[in-house]
């Protein structure tokens, strides 16, 4: 039987991943398959566009299940997997650890042996044009002091926090699998992403949403943190550029060449909503800004080198950091059904997890 265009994505509910299948089905052919448990994280309704669409199917499931990710392969007979379902926010990790390992390492371990089974009963011709794409981060490297050059593909990993600590492991997976079996495998390791669908845990739409209501904006510590920050669209597109013309075996550094301090990006989201929605009961969303008790093990700064992937497979961001904020700042305003969804009871308990003794 042969290799089928079709794709299976995994963790496609989440918000990198529901933004790499939108832009997926406009840009190439074929049918994308998407494995997600749906954890918190994960919201069906991200990807509402598609109902309907015979080229989109949604499997609910965990990328640990023994006996649903063989079927899968071998019902729809991929021709790639883009792998992207982990458990993804640092905080969280310093909670509760046990769940990062479970399926960011067992559960990539268990896509990637049934991955090996699977391509190594295809034909020759089908085994050179399968791809298992790993989607990682540039926090597996460590932390950068100030002076420090930006991480390359060679730089050693050094991860910091749990979450970290767990991705560097699936890393390590996915080149092993490649090392020992031959499995064609590609690694993406990318820095912050923004823009639609972000879940309002993380740092960008926190902000929003608590100056758009007028609440104390917390920011960890002295507010100094580096991240280099690229539109969720502009890493889809890497994505898609590596699983193309990728080596197998290779790794690949994405990244925004748009290094900002947190206390920056948190300026720059009080201002675009002042200017948007001016408030004469919250004033200066500035004034919200609120210094709080740093996150334990804190990484001072994540900066990628990306000169690989552009000088070797022609990628390059294209989104303006100013305009992906905006467009950003104005998809939330336009979606606040969206974001008052995902505000359910757990997010609620997480805001009272997370910020109450900080
Ligand atoms: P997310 O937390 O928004 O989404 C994760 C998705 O995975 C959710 O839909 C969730 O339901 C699903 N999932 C979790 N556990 C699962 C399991 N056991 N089985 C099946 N599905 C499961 O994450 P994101 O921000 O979209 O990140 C996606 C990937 O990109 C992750 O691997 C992350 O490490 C990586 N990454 C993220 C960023 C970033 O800035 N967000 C940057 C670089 C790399
Ligand atoms: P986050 O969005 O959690 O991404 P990561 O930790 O993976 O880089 O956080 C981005 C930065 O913002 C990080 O330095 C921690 C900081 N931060 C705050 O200052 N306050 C907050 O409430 C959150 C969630 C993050």
């Amino acid at each position: 039987m042969e290799l089928r265009d079709l794709i299976i994505v995994t963790g496609g509910a989440g918000f990198i991943g529901s933004n790499f299948i939108i832009d997926w089905l406009q840009n190439e052919t074929g049918k994308v398959v998407n494995l997600d448990k749906l954890t918190y994280a994960g919201n069906p309704k991200n990807l509402a566009a598609l109902n309907g669409d015979s080229r989109y199917e949604f499997v609910h499931g965990d990328i640990c299940d023994l006996e649903l990710v063989p079927t899968l392969f071998q019902t729809h007979r991929p021709r790639a997997v883009v792998h992207f379902a982990a458990e993804s926010h640092v905080d969280r990790s310093i909670q509760f650890p046990g769940e990062f390992v479970r399926t960011n390492v067992q559960g990539t371990l268990n896509l990637l042996q049934n991955a090996l089974d699977y391509w190594s009963n295809l034909d020759a011709s089908d085994r050179a044009q399968f791809r298992f794409l790993h989607v990682s981060t540039d926090e597996v490297y460590g932390s950068l002091q100030s002076e420090e050059s930006p991480f390359t593909e060679i730089t050693p990993y050094a991860p910091n926090s749990p979450y970290a600590a767990s991705k560097a492991g699936s890393d390590h997976l996915v080149r092993a699998y490649h090392h020992t079996f031959g499995l064609p495998t590609l690694t993406t390791n990318c820095s912050n992403n923004y823009g639609p669908f972000q879940f309002p845990e993380k740092l960008i739409p926190l902000v929003f949403l608590n100056a758009l209501e007028g609440r104390p904006i917390p920011v960890y510590g002295d507010g100094q943190n580096v991240r280099d920050w690229l539109y969720v669209l502009d890493h889809c597109a890497g994505i898609r550029t590596v699983l193309e013309k990728g080596e197998p075996g290779e790794t690949y550094n994405i990244g925004g060449c748009n290094e900002r301090k947190n206390l920056d990006i948190v300026e720059i989201i009080c201002d675009t909503l002042d200017q948007i929605c001016p408030s004469s009961v919250v004033g200066p969303r500035r004034n919200l800004i609120t210094y709080v008790k740093d996150r334990p093990g804190h990484d001072r700064r994540y900066a990628i080198d990306a000169s690989k992937i552009r000088e070797q497979l022609g990628w390059s961001p294209s989104v303006v950091f100013e305009q992906g904020i905006q467009q950003t700042v104005r998809w939330y305003l336009d979606n606040m059904e969206w974001v008052n969804e995902v505000r359910s009871g757990a997010y609620q308990q997480w805001l009272q997890l997370n910020y109450k003794e900080r």
